[in-house]
């Protein structure tokens, strides 16, 4: 039998997706790519903004047509749509056989076979107590080849930031204890993981007992074999001077980091309920430049939150500038239910959304061609996981989070170099990546 994964969202989807594929092998499902030759399909959706929500319906969609030609294939809808809404997505989508939220991950298999006993379908969402075996641990199949791994250390979010779902749809902050994070890392690198992406709504707000996150990076960083660390997201707010040290001091602590700022106006972060000002943040940076010389940063921002102004879009912009982002993940603002400021009037109408948003693309994609070009003639440390844009070439990330595609001067074969680490001389700097040779 075999299972279709078909994932939308961020990367706790993804590392979700990984966790349902070995819960669905472990029940004797075999994965596959091919959404016609599954026996059981599952949509592992986004609720972020409007258009992620619908998307993953439109595949849902897509998989029901599949379904009535390929009799007893079975679809869950499943990921923070699901946990939105509920057992309504049965009406709006006839034909599905099982909605499950986040937390729930460990029944499929038994739903699955509920829905295959020929029942009503069935909904599971909710959110459980966080106790320490509510986090699914990897347990990875003998095919295992990734040089990198995401690994989860906490779930859900009460910041309650005014235009966000996930609060809703992931459920209250709990914490994975720390023994049991270090014993995951253990078994990845056993298994020949190289580096580690420690995964949160906000990591950084991390706790286990007395332990804090900057103790979590250097338990980790005590772990034979493993070279590299990295978290996503950290939250500004909970940006302390030992975590920004720690940038400085724990050699497998990567030189980037992705810290979203949603906006360059204390007014508009004020109304987003962000609790930090833009002041803050550039000081932020600047200690982080200071501890770290060369870390690259990167953001996410909102364009058209209520009552942006073109003056505090301007502000943005200047913040780019003035921060220098490695990468900007812009998005426009989309109004969610029952979030704090779906009650605002959503004021910024479409097409000047649409305005902010290219504007936000050209001062972004001017600062990131100046900081790539700044590379070349310079060597990077590149960890290899696959081939690159043209034959022959390897492929691979610098510590810096740089994409870089480089040949190999002898010509050694791809199977061998896959979760190496690569000294490669910078020769070139593309729209999106940098060129080498080892
Ligand atoms: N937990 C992370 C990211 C959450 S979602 C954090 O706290 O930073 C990823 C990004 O989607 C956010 O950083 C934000 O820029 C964007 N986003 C969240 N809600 C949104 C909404 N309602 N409309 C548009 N963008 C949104
Ligand atoms: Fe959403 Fe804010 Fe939590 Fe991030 S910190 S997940 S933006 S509520
Ligand atoms: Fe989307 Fe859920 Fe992640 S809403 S951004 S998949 S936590």
């Amino acid at each position: 039998m075999k299972v279709f994964v078909q994932t939308f969202g961020c990367q706790m989807n993804v590392h979700d997706s990984g966790r349902i594929r070995e819960i669905m092998r472990q029940a004797g499902y075999e994965p596959t790519d091919d959404p016609g030759d599954a026996d059981v399909a599952i949509v592992n959706s986004c609720s972020i903004r409007e258009k992620a929500r619908h998307k993953a319906i439109s595949a849902a969609g897509r998989l029901r047509q599949l379904k009535r030609r390929r009799t007893g294939m079975k679809i869950v809808f499943a990921g923070c749509v699901a946990e939105q809404d509920g057992a309504s997505l049965f009406d709006l989508l006839p034909g599905i056989d099982a909605v499950i939220g986040p937390d729930h991950y460990a029944a499929l298999p038994g739903l699955v076979a509920q829905a295959g006993a020929g029942g009503s379908p069935v909904a599971t969402i909710g959110f459980d107590n966080g106790g320490p075996d509510n986090f699914l641990a990897a347990t990875p199949g003998p095919d295992l080849s990734d040089a990198t791994a995401f690994v989860t250390v906490m779930k859900g979010c009460e910041e309650r930031c005014a235009y966000c779902i996930v609060p809703q749809v992931r459920g209250p902050e709990r914490h994975r204890p720390l023994a049991d994070i270090v014993e995951e890392a253990r078994m990845l690198v056993g298994r020949g993981v190289r580096e580690i992406t420690l995964l949160g709504q906000k990591v950084n707000s991390y706790r286990s007992g007395d332990r804090s996150f900057t103790d979590l990076i250097e338990a980790l960083d005590g772990v034979s074999g493993l070279s590299r660390i990295r978290f996503t997201s950290p939250h500004p707010r909970h940006m302390d001077d030992r975590l920004i040290r720690a940038f400085g001091r724990v050699g497998t602590l990567c030189e980037a980091i992705h810290i979203p700022v949603q906006s360059g106006s204390n007014g508009v972060l004020k109304r987003m309920g962000r609790a930090y000002t833009v002041e803050r943040f550039v000081e932020i940076a600047d200690a982080l430049r200071d501890s770290c010389p060369g870390i690259l940063i990167s953001t996410d921002l909102i364009v058209g939150f209520p009552g942006e102004t073109v003056t505090d879009f301007e502000d943005t912009l200047r913040l780019i500038e003035r921060v220098r982002f490695s990468g900007v993940f812009s998005f426009k603002y989309s109004p969610r239910p029952g979030t704090p400021s779906s009650s605002l009037a959503d004021d910024v109408v479409s097409a000047e959304k649409a305005r902010r948003l290219a504007a936000v693309h050209e001062v972004t994609t001017a600062v990131e061609r100046g900081i790539r070009e700044s590379f070349v003639g310079k060597a990077l440390e590149v960890l290899v996981d696959g081939e690159g844009r043209i034959p022959g070439q390897l492929s691979g990330r610098a510590r810096n989070n740089q994409i870089v595609n480089f040949a190999m001067v002898n010509g050694s074969a791809k199977g061998e170099t896959r979760g190496r680490l690569v000294q490669v001389e910078v020769t070139q700097a593309l729209p999106h990546c940098l060129e080498g040779r080892a």
